[in-house]
């Protein structure tokens, strides 16, 4: 898409109770309040057949897909979501902000769950085609504060955890470790988010990051 006015594409990773949702709701309002078009969406998922693909890999007992099957659904609907909401929107020069995108199968499939990364990186090649964040928030936090976090979320709505909240610790450790591995290989296009702290702060490290990474490219 070279030589079109573009939006930007800024997506938000990290394991289990990071908080994410609550920051992409209120970047999505910061950014609006400047009069930008904004895009909220999330993966898997954003798109109707995104949608039914995400009911079908987060429910069920935790072994119910091999991590290669999990990698396919996964890419099923990111390029429906692709196709049918994110490309649209950065064509017509929307900001696009995303809930998890293709560093959490680079980190859950791959990192943790053992799948040949070179296997993640022929179906980004494929599949991703020029759909690339311009920013990645990495949210980081201890293991165990975000499952009890998660935890506490999913029994206050009233819902079993899902497949991957359900994995383990160690799981959860690797997985840790390969999000902070991408955020260190890629530091251009990465932003570690300290989500620890209470919601005003993370809020602060979110618009610090976009702001200053961002607002010199237009
Ligand atoms: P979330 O809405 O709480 O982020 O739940 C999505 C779950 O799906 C979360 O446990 C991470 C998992 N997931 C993967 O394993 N691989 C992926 O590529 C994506 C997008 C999500």
């Amino acid at each position: 898409m070279a030589g079109v006015t573009r939006g930007r594409f800024i997506t938000f990773e990290g394991g289990e109770g990071a908080g994410k949702s609550t920051q992409v709701r209120r970047l999505t309002a910061r950014l609006r309040e400047r009069g930008l078009d904004v895009v909220a969406t999330r993966e898997p998922g954003g798109s109707p057949g995104a949608e039914a693909i995400r009911d079908l890999v987060l429910k069920g007992e935790a072994d119910r897909w091999s991590p290669t099957t999990e990698t396919l659904l996964m890419y099923g609907a990111r390029r429906d979501h692709i196709e049918r909401t994110i490309l649209p929107a950065l064509e017509r020069g929307a900001w696009v902000i995303c809930d998890r995108f293709a560093d959490s199968t680079r980190a859950y499939q791959g990192g943790a769950g053992g799948v040949d990364p070179a296997f993640i990186s022929a179906l980004e090649t494929y599949l991703l085609a020029d759909v690339r964040p311009d920013l990645t928030l990495v949210f980081d936090l201890p293991v165990e504060v975000g499952l009890a976090r998660a935890e506490a979320f999913a029994a206050s709505a009233g819902h079993a955890e899902t497949r991957f909240e359900s994995k383990g610790l160690a799981f959860h450790e690797r997985l840790r470790a390969a999000f902070l591995a991408i955020a260190a290989a890629e530091p251009g296009r990465c932003a570690v988010i300290d989500a620890a702290g209470d919601i005003e702060n993370v809020e602060t490290q979110v618009w610090e990051a976009v702001s200053g990474r961002l607002q010199d490219r237009g």
